[in-house]
């Protein structure tokens, strides 16, 4: 069955200032009746699809900023115990603030899992979340191990780190984690520090996740890879990718601004303004989005049907235009473009 995947950004307050983050840090935050309001839209809308289209199931992802650092975290749990038996939950955290109260809470909660970030070995994590931060997170996972929840790590790719993700992988062996995954870094906020991969780097690099997948299978301590992300399938040879945002993706950001997905920095309305389902069915952009895209230079490939020029956010940023190819892709026929 198709997913729809709603990310809410309860909180714009973070305690670290990546390099790469999409967000600049604020202090504005949504209350826990401002979530309430989302959810309730959200399943307004989830109604209407199922009436309208199709059957999907519902996901909803807190994160931030820092989601742990919400003044009304044990609230928003509240909320999460209430929708639990409409929507499937999940929460992104930075794993720098897991405290003894926080974690009894969460294990209230019918979540399996959190995510955390680790951005490469030590020197490099520590470069761009902070010094200190990935001793920091070690503990988290740590912690969470030791409070029985399963643990999923997200990995940020781009120039600087790409080639560290098989370290990363032997991290979170080293610390129980069950899931690790990897998208690519979105340029964003004029990052004079980070590049992101130009097609050659990427080619490399979705290599190396499809090498590293393959050694988990047969390695002692069981550690799934997920390489199932814009242009991934490419070294995995499993079924294209096709962006969902604003098709089967939502996000709300901590002042109520929804974009088709969050690195994908085109405001669509506000929640404030319009119910959920009016932006969703209304807006321009996301119509748009709903309809077929094959760019100019993706017309002579062969996976161009299902995958539709790859990553949405990563043509807006770098071309200004959500219709263009992916900017990483090594397949596109540029001089076409
Ligand atoms: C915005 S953070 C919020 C949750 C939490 N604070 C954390 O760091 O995991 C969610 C995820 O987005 C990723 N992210 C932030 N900025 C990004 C960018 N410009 N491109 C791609 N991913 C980005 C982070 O590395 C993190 O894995
Ligand atoms: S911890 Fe997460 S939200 Fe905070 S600055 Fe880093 S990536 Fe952004
Ligand atoms: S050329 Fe275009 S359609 Fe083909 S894989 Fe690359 S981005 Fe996708
Ligand atoms: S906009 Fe980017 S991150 Fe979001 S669904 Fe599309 S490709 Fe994935």
């Amino acid at each position: 069955m198709a997913q729809f995947h709603l990310q809410i950004h309860i909180t714009g307050r973070c305690n670290c200032r990546c390099k790469h983050c999409y967000i600049a840090p604020n202090a504005s935050e949504l209350s826990a009746d401002d979530v309430e309001r989302i959810l309730k839209q959200y399943e307004r809308l989830i109604n209407r699809i199922r009436k309208e289209e199709k059957e999907v199931l519902p996901f909803v992802y807190i994160t931030g900023g820092e989601p742990f650092l919400h003044r009304q975290i044990h609230e928003i749990f509240a909320l999460i115990r209430i929708y639990s038996d409409r929507f499937t939950f999940r929460i992104m955290t930075n794993g720098t603030v897991l405290g003894k109260e926080l974690m009894e809470d969460f294990n209230s909660l019918s979540i399996p899992c959190l995510q955390v970030s680790i951005d490469g070995n030590e020197k490099t994590h520590d470069f761009i979340r902070g010094e200190g931060n990935f001793k920091r997170v070690l503990e988290g996972l740590d912690t969470m191990y030791a409070n029985g929840i399963s643990t999923r790590v997200s990995f940020t790719a781009h120039k600087m780190n790409y080639m560290q993700f098989p370290e990363v992988a032997e991290i979170c062996r080293q610390h129980h984690v069950g899931v690790l995954w990897s998208d690519r870094y979105v340029p964003c906020q004029d990052n004079q520090v980070l590049s992101p991969l130009n097609p050659m780097e990427t080619k490399e690099y979705v290599e190396i996740l499809e090498t590293e997948k393959r050694n988990s299978i047969n390695h002692e301590v069981s550690l799934a890879i997920k390489n199932i992300r814009a242009l991934q399938f490419l070294a995995s040879g499993e079924y294209p990718y096709h962006c969902s945002a604003g098709i089967r993706a939502l996000a709300v950001d901590e002042k109520g601004e929804v974009y088709p997905c969050r690195k994908f920095a085109l405001s669509c309305g506000n929640v404030f303004e319009n119910d959920l389902e009016e932006i969703y069915y209304n807006s321009d952009v996301l119509r748009r989005l709903r309809a077929e895209r094959i760019p100019q230079a993706c017309k002579g490939c062969r996976h161009r049907k299902l995958c539709q020029g790859g990553s949405r956010c990563a043509a807006l940023a770098t071309y200004g235009n959500y219709m263009r190819e992916d900017p990483g892709c090594w397949l596109c026929d540029r001089e076409q473009a």
